[in-house]
């Protein structure tokens, strides 16, 4: 394609860049608040709060809950996802815990869905907090058991769904899931229930800090989830992933990591209608962290460089640790 543009000295790219004002006024993408949901860790009252891994991150109590919401929202932010750090006592092999109507994910959805009325409250769905083994589905007989796992998701989107939840976050990469999601919503009478399927997500290092902030990594050892997260080195299978999970009722979809995984969010946003997020996982944020703590990078400059990466690529909805800090940063 032959560009329509005049030549040299006629055309001059920098004409545009030289005031603030009119590099606002040109600018192709824009990332406001309403963009970010924020990731919340949250933990029994015995628990520690500390997460090593990720600087200026906690695990909070329902107590603790509150407060950090309601600074969220204060800073214009409008969802937050949920993710509980288990008890070792409260894992076993099937995670029974996960279909608990009472544990303490649904106590947290109950919580912050009678205390703030408009706050958008997602939840990821996968079995990895509650197995003793850290899969995200029913291990037997030495593998991931595909169906055998459908069964229990089913039950845990359930009591999230009774709980009040808004959105399910199906994590876990089992075949056929949001179907399945999406069958046994409908039929107890949970239409209104959104889908948001973690569609391609692929088998990274970049979630080593979350394993950590959960308490999966140690019961995970030294296994992979390569069986059943998507590899590196494939794009062209993720716009299989999407259309499956499309076709099975999603509402809308999201690519894991983040920026390593631009051309992904770039082809899923060519390819299908639908909203799509992405998720600036864990390992990002510490690398950004560490590197900022370091003195080697300015850490407001590049977390804003990156969340507007992901707007270029085509991403709608962006879950990052650094939500409230990038709000904050929008907000000066
Ligand atoms: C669990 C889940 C993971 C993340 C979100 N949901 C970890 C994993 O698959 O092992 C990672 C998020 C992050 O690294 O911030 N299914």
């Amino acid at each position: 394609m032959k560009l329509l543009t005049a030549e040299f000295p006629h055309s001059r790219l920098r004409r545009n860049r030289q005031d603030e004002w009119c590099r606002d006024l040109v600018a192709e993408t824009h990332l406001s608040v309403k963009d970010l949901i924020l990731p919340l860790f949250i933990r029994e009252e015995t628990m520690s709060r500390e997460i090593l891994a990720m600087p200026g991150i906690f695990r909070h109590t329902l107590d603790e809950l509150i407060p950090v919401c309601q600074q969220a929202q204060k800073l214009g932010i409008r969802a937050v996802i949920l993710f509980p750090y288990t008890d070792l006592r409260l894992k076993c092999e099937e995670g029974q815990e996960a279909w608990n109507p009472n544990n303490l994910t649904c106590q947290a959805v109950r919580l912050l869905k009678s205390t703030f009325p408009h706050l958008g409250v997602m939840v990821d769905v996968a079995l990895d907090p509650y197995t003793s083994h850290g899969h995200d589905g029913v291990f037997r007989e030495g593998q991931v058991h595909n169906d055998d796992t459908l069964k229990v998701l089913e039950k845990m989107a359930l009591v999230l769904a009774h709980a009040g939840v808004d959105v399910v976050a199906p994590s876990d990469m089992m075949d056929g899931r949001i179907g399945a999601i999406r069958k046994a919503l409908d039929h107890e009478g949970y239409q209104n229930v959104r889908i948001l399927a973690y569609s391609a997500k692929y088998a990274s290092a970049f979630y080593g800090p979350f394993r950590d902030a959960v308490g999966s990594q140690s019961c995970l050892g030294k296994a992979d989830k390569k069986t059943y997260q998507m590899d590196p080195a494939n794009a062209r299978e993720a716009l299989r992933e999407g259309a499956q999970d499309i076709l099975e009722g999603a509402d809308m979809l999201m690519v894991k990591p983040g920026l390593p995984y631009l051309d992904i969010i770039y082809r899923l946003k060519e390819a299908f209608p639908l909203p799509l997020f992405v998720y600036q996982v864990s390992g990002e944020y510490s690398m950004l962290k560490a590197a900022a703590e370091k003195g080697w990078l300015d850490y407001d400059n590049a977390l804003m460089e990156s969340l507007i990466a992901f707007k270029r690529a085509g991403a709608s909805g962006i879950l990052t640790y650094a939500a409230l800090e990038a709000a904050e940063i929008l907000q000066r």
